[in-house]
């Protein structure tokens, strides 16, 4: 018998009342959120402000120093990984957009963190296939494009340390991946991804109801 179901469900004040008891952000994400918010629909694209302070926490609780990122935008999740590394700590954030990662350079530099954050702009296909695979990562984050995923997901798990921590963003698509009439090229993708994750032997995972869904992936020793 599956278990009764045991969640809460996030309305507005809710939600608001989530964001207000955590640790605050800072000017510097405050004024990302406020650039980014200028550009408009694209704005959908950045983390919840609660999955960034997630993000950091994790980073740092796990006690990575080098970790990658697969979609940056502005800028705002890898703000929160690297400072969530140590000094010293190295964050590779792969991106197409020239003119969005320029943004996301900036407020690198307002947090200080800019001297963990090398940024390489190109498809990320092209790029993580031609890394090296060792060192290896201790941390990603996948949230690019979702057709994407498998291949981001194959090339990261081959360069991940053992108890490494894979996160992917967006896995629930709006609730549409358990709505079969919802068709379209993205929530296609997402649900062949997800299949494709639980299946995947090489690791431990759980899906977290953080934002739009968040896959937490721990490759096994
Ligand atoms: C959802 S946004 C990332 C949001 C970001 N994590 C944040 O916290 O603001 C997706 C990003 O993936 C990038 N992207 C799309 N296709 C890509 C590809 N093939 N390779 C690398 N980046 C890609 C887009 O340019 C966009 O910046």
């Amino acid at each position: 018998m599956p278990p009764r179901p045991k969640y809460t469900t996030l309305d507005p004040s809710l939600y608001e009342y989530l964001l207000a008891h955590r640790t605050p952000d800072d000017d510097v994400v405050r004024e990302l959120r406020e650039e980014t918010a200028r550009l408009g629909g694209h704005a959908d694209m950045q983390i919840s402000p609660d999955q960034a302070t997630f993000l950091r926490i994790l980073v740092n609780a796990i006690g990575a120093r080098r970790a990658i990122e697969v979609g940056t935008f502005t800028g705002l999740s890898a703000l929160a990984i690297a400072r969530g590394l140590p000094p010293g700590g190295h964050l590779l954030c792969l991106d197409v957009s020239e003119e969005w990662t320029k943004v996301a350079c900036r407020y690198w530099a307002k947090a200080g963190v800019a001297e963990r954050i090398e940024l390489r702009v190109g498809p990320a296909a092209e790029t993580l296939r031609a890394l090296p695979e060792s060192p290896p990562y201790d941390f990603a984050f996948i949230d690019a494009d979702k057709k994407g995923y498998p291949v981001y997901w194959e090339e990261i798990l081959r360069r991940l340390r053992p108890g490494g921590l894979v996160a992917v963003d967006n896995v629930l698509w709006d609730g549409d991946v358990v709505r079969p009439m919802k068709r379209g090229e993205d929530v296609e993708a997402i649900r062949r991804f997800n299949d494709m994750a639980r299946a995947d032997a090489r690791v431990e995972s759980v899906m977290l109801p953080v934002a739009d869904g968040l896959t937490l992936a721990r490759k096994l020793p």
